[in-house]
């Protein structure tokens, strides 16, 4: 529930980011005369606020021209999102974001999940309009490199995730035209009281609390996968010391740190080759590959015995890097590997079979 809550959270607050830098600079173009209040700084460009203000909102704010259908975002999902939340959006493991609506909510738009306690929260039962699934994809995800997606690419994973939640119909395009014409499940569950109780006409929570035998701590938590844990460095270098907000220190997480740790005979055979250990480190094959031992995925050393006399291993191997996939070691699959160049596919390729950069 909290880990459910805390992904479009993370949206809301980088809305009131944008408002705050905004502010200053529509005052400072309409009035000529405006002052930095403290004497120091500088206002925001026009260029520099852009980059912020990337929000897209369900008055229309921010909408983006540009299309996508349910067709082509089933490809780019099972390419870049399935890993973390299922084939079919149902991963429970790092936050499920299909499932939930019944066929009676989309006509009476109150998700009928929500009205019950253990009903499933996903965002298909809790958003009210489809533009927030759209801001939120933008901006957010894939978690490993957020807003590396297109628009069009945007589009079309949003209607994929759409359909997942059945919400739109397979042969579905979305598009600017009518992001916010889309009926979402909950689209009249959206409510201005935020409080659960009133206390002398002031919201308070009014409810169950423990008063006895309560717990003494509660741990917010959120998961990833292990690969994934380091994706943006050490999150607790990168929040200011003042605040209520600690960052985690992902470098510290017992199994994170197990795997992410580089294997020795990686960073051996990887100093005389610095791109290719960077390369692996990067893109966090060592969470899953060990040169000696399996792991997630098969070790290297078994890899290179299988392919290394056949004619054209190294294009195979450089091409089942890029596609990913499951079936030629187990059901497990690999994630697939799209922004890496030819260049670099290769010399991992060639790293695997020869040990080798040249
Ligand atoms: C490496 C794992 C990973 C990958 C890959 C990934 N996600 Fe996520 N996703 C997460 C995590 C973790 C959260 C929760 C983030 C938070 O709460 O701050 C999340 C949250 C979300 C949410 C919000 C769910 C909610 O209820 O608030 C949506 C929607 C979503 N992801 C869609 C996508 C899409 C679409 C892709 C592919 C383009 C994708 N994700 C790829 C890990 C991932
Ligand atoms: C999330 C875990 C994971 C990550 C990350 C990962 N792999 Fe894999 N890899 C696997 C699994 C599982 C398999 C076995 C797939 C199969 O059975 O076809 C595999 C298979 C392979 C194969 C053999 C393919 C074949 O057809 O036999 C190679 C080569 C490989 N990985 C290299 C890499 C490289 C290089 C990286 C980093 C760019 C990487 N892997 C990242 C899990 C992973």
């Amino acid at each position: 529930m909290f880990r459910l809550a805390s992904g479009l959270l993370m949206a809301a607050v980088g809305a009131a980011l944008v408002v705050a830098t905004g502010v200053p600079a529509r005052a400072a173009s309409a009035d000529p005369t405006f002052k930095p209040r403290f004497g120091f700084g500088r206002i925001a460009t026009p260029q520099e606020i852009a980059g912020w203000d990337i929000d897209v909102r369900p008055d229309g704010h921010g909408v983006k021209k540009g299309r996508g259908t349910v067709e082509q975002g089933q490809a780019i999902y099972d390419a870049k999102c399935a890993s973390c939340h299922g084939t079919f959006g149902e991963s429970n493991n790092y936050m499920m974001i299909a499932g939930g609506v019944s066929p009676k909510d989309l006509e009476t738009g109150r998700a009928s999940a929500l009205l019950r306690p253990d009903g499933v929260r996903t965002v298909g039962t809790k958003l009210n309009h489809a533009s927030t699934l759209w801001d939120y994809i933008n901006r957010a995800m894939p978690w490993t490199a957020p807003q590396s997606l297109t628009v069009d690419e945007v589009y079309a994973v949003t209607a994929y995730v759409l359909h997942l939640n059945d919400i739109v119909p397979a042969d579905f395009e979305l598009s600017d035209r009518n992001l916010l014409t889309v009926k979402m499940p909950n689209r009249n569950g959206m409510t201005a009281e935020h409080g659960m109780g009133s206390v002398r006409g002031r919201p308070d929570v009014n409810g169950s609390a423990c008063m006895t035998n309560c717990r003494t701590q509660v741990a917010v938590t959120s998961e990833l996968p292990t690969y994934a844990m380091n994706a943006h460095g050490n999150l607790a270098q990168q929040v200011r010391a003042i605040g209520p907000v600690a960052g985690v220190d992902t470098t510290r997480f017992d199994v994170a740190l197990a795997s992410l740790r580089a294997p020795e005979g990686v960073r051996v055979a990887a100093n005389a080759m610095p791109s290719v250990q960077d390369l692996m480190n990067r893109q966090a094959c060592v969470a899953c590959h060990a040169v000696d031992k399996d792991v997630v995925g098969p070790s290297f050393d078994a890899i290179r015995l299988r392919y290394e006399k056949k004619p054209d291993a190294e294009t195979y191997l450089a091409d089942r890097i890029r596609q990913g996939g499951a079936g030629q070691w187990g059901q497990v699959a690999m994630p697939a590997q799209q922004s890496l160049s030819d260049a670099e596919l290769r010399t991992l390729a060639r790293w695997i079979l020869r040990r080798t950069t040249d």
